[in-house]
């Protein structure tokens, strides 16, 4: 299975997102075999590392992210990817607008059990990347968790 991560930008969630997710991956669900990746709907930071808030708190949580270059989603991209997790409203309507197929296009708040938040508020605006951290790994997890249960 193939999944990618998408958010506006590719600095601040979606890569901090793509590296939970490899995380757990290695830690916790060694038994399941998905591929990671992210991308942005805009292309503003393309070429770009990961932001350095979301590098701090990866760091805090010695989660790796090395060899990150920011890129946008094409074509390609979303064709090759089982699931495209987006992290906002925003992402979701730009991704099903451009790549008219909205079966394998999910809200990453879908996965959250305390319904609170229905999208990933942007660290950009907010630069509570310690919030925005906290929804991604329970949402990640209860994703690779469902996963676990379908094999
Ligand atoms: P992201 O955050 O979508 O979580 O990566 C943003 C990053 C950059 C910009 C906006 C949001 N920007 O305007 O450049």
């Amino acid at each position: 299975m193939k999944v990618i991560f998408v958010c506006l930008g590719n600095i601040c969630r979606s890569p901090m997102a793509e590296f939970i997710c490899k995380h757990l991956l290695k830690t916790k669900y060694q038994d399941l075999n998905v591929e990671v990746d992210s991308a942005g709907t805009s292309g503003w930071n393309d070429g770009d590392d990961v932001h350095i808030g979301t590098k701090s708190k990866l760091k805090e949580h010695k989660i790796d992210y090395s060899g990150f270059v920011s890129k946008k989603l094409t074509q390609k991209l979303f064709d090759e990817n089982d699931i495209v997790f987006v992290m906002d409203n925003n992402n979701y309507e730009t991704v099903i607008n451009k790549f008219k197929n909205n079966n394998k296009v999910i809200k990453m708040t879908d996965y959250l059990k305390n319904q609170k938040y229905s999208e990933v508020p942007d660290p950009w605006y907010t630069n509570n990347f310690d919030e925005t951290y906290k929804i991604l790994s329970e949402s990640i997890d209860n994703f690779l968790y469902s996963l676990t249960l379908k094999k």
